[in-house]
């Protein structure tokens, strides 16, 4: 498995979407949301930050678990840590790292203005702006403990306003 990490409007998604690969994409923020909304009635991801974090992790863990039974090679989009009210818990556990075969951690970033102005300009999502470079300086150092606690190499993409064509060569040169 490929872990794609980074801070809200890091441009994850985007990146990935353009890759030509036969590695299956999975957001583990989709799989979240679908059962946030079965079990605690939430209605959209931006309000997924907002749960009691007992909640979220409820079901993080259950996330978990399903991708541990998952077949083939996976790419999966999701977060370092998750900023919530309540402060930053973290997006991937050892518990969970335990039970995959984790063969790279990639940590896609951009400078503090671009996200801010991202974030802004995306009419789609309700997404702070504040407190960007301290989220993206505590993901790094969740980055260097997966890093650690796997083995995996991490991996650090800039992708730059403009530049996003840089930002997927460099993902796609780690599919080889
Ligand atoms: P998720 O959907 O992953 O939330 P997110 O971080 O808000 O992800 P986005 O998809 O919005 O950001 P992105 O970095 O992919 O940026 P995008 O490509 O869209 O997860 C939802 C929720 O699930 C989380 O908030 C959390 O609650 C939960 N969750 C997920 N994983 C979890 C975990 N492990 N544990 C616990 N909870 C978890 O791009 C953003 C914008 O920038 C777009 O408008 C795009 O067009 C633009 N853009 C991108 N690149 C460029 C560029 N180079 N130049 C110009 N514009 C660009």
């Amino acid at each position: 498995m490929i872990i794609a990490l980074g801070v809200p409007g890091a441009g994850k998604t985007t990146v990935l979407k353009s890759l030509k690969t036969d590695y299956k994409i999975v957001n583990y923020g989709d799989l979240m949301l679908e059962i946030e909304k079965k079990e605690f009635g939430i209605k959209d991801r931006d309000e997924m930050r907002g749960l009691p974090i007992e909640k979220q992790k409820k079901a993080q863990k259950l996330v978990a678990k399903a991708l541990a039974k998952m077949e083939g090679k996976v790419i999966l989009d999701t977060h370092c840590s998750v900023a919530t009210p309540f402060g930053y818990y973290p997006g991937l556990p050892f518990e969970f790292l335990k039970l995959w075969k984790v063969e790279a951690l990639v940590y896609v970033t951009a400078p503090v203005e671009e996200l801010k102005e991202r974030r802004l300009n995306d009419p789609t999502r309700k997404r702070d702006v504040d407190d960007i470079a301290l989220h993206d300086e505590m993901n790094k150092g969740y980055l260097a403990a997966y890093s650690a606690f796997t083995g995996a190499p991490a991996v650090v993409i800039y992708n730059r306003n403009g530049r996003l064509e840089e930002a997927v060569a460099k993902m796609q040169s780690l599919l080889k």
